[in-house]
């Protein structure tokens, strides 16, 4: 008995307070998560995306089988907790065992059987009501009177597709409610420009793998409107965590406006002509497009809209006049790693761009 630990404590002192140590840091753990708010808490409160707090049909099913697993893992926790709190005080040293070894028993087919048999059993039930919510999820049939979207993964943003609206727009998905008596679902197609992502937005659907050369689907009926964050859920590069994604939820009629507005071509306000001959006469077109005008780049996202969208780098940053000439001067401070080349412009060129840039509503 070579132990750090101090005899006169006996093991049943150190096993209860690792568990004691344990139980203190999941509440901490579990206190955070419920009080926390997510990024930019100051304008739109944004609650940490929860599957507890779901807002569409698959989230729903998604949350009612989690209740069913969490309920299993719950009676296994409370059983072996309970059996082991029992053992470590029914069995504990005590005055005079000193040399003594409990009774040494070796092999019980009975006992062997049970904790080989039960565990299976949880397992496939578990599989079980698991496989089933998934094909329920999936065997929903796609209604004529839905919404398609592509969305393209791209180390490290958001490519959004509205191909039968004319739409193209990044790290901001708007949808229109759904409601019972008028369903409205919304169907993803999802692609990689590059390595895997996988996409996740917890309140609104499950999470799907973002394949190169594959294309994966998800759909979700969102019933509430609002703002509900995601993002990327699959390692993906060093930005991987700063892979985020905003779905917008809008009435019918709000949605129908921030249809009309993307659909409309690029500001051209002659009072920024200069930015605009700038921005035209750099590398920004190889990578961005700013439609009707010979920025074409199909890299990074398209700016016909930019200052419609809340965010920068893919909701690192809001997006405002500060963060967005800071952006451009050097995209490494805001997000190190990301794939945009500083531009290395002089303080007056980049406030002529920044200028531009602004007026592209
Ligand atoms: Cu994209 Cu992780």
């Amino acid at each position: 008995m070579a132990s750090a630990w101090p005899q006169r404590f006996g093991h049943g002192v150190a096993v209860r307070t690792i568990s004691m140590a344990a139980l203190v840091e999941l509440m901490v753990l579990a206190a955070s998560a419920v009080g926390a708010t997510g990024l930019f808490s100051n304008d739109t409160p944004v609650s940490t995306p929860s599957i507890f707090t779901p807002a569409s049909t698959p989230a729903f099913a998604i949350r009612h089988l989690s209740y069913f697993v969490l309920g299993i893992c719950a009676v296994i926790f409370i059983v072996v907790s309970g059996l082991l709190t029992y053992c470590i005080i029914r069995f504990r040293r005590r005055p005079g065992d000193e040399g003594r070894e409990p009774p040494q028993v070796y092999g019980s087919n009975q006992i062997e059987l049970a904790w080989t048999v039960v565990p299976v059993l949880i397992v496939v039930i578990m599989f079980l009501a698991t496989a089933r919510y998934i094909f329920g999820i999936q065997r929903l049939p796609p209604s004529p009177s839905g919404l398609q979207a592509t969305i393209i993964g791209n180390q490290w943003w958001w490519e959004i597709r509205y191909p039968d609206l004319g739409i193209v727009t990044a790290n901001e998905l708007h949808v229109p409610v759904s409601d019972p008596a008028n369903p409205m679902p919304i169907f993803l197609t999802l692609q990689s420009a590059d390595v895997i992502h996988s996409f996740w937005v917890p309140q609104l659907a499950g999470k799907m793998d973002v394949i190169p050369n594959k294309t994966n689907h998800v759909w979700f009926d969102a019933q509430t409107p609002g703002l509900y964050v995601g993002q990327c859920a699959e390692y993906c590069g060093v930005q991987h965590a700063g892979m985020l994604l905003r779905v917008v939820v809008h009435p019918r009629d709000e949605f129908a406006q921030w249809v009309a507005a993307q659909q409309a071509p690029a500001v051209d306000d002659p009072g920024v002509r200069g930015g605009r001959e700038l921005f035209q006469s750099l590398a920004c077109i190889n990578c961005h497009t700013v439609r009707g005008t010979p920025a074409n780049g199909l890299f990074g996202p398209d700016l016909t809209h930019l200052m419609s969208r809340a965010t920068l780098a893919a909701g690192v940053v809001r997006n405002t006049p500060e963060n967005l000439r800071a952006w451009i001067d050097h995209p490494d401070t805001l997000k190190p790693g990301a794939l945009m080349p500083a531009m290395k412009l002089s303080p007056r060129d980049l406030d002529q761009l920044v200028a531009y840039l602004l007026t592209l509503h």
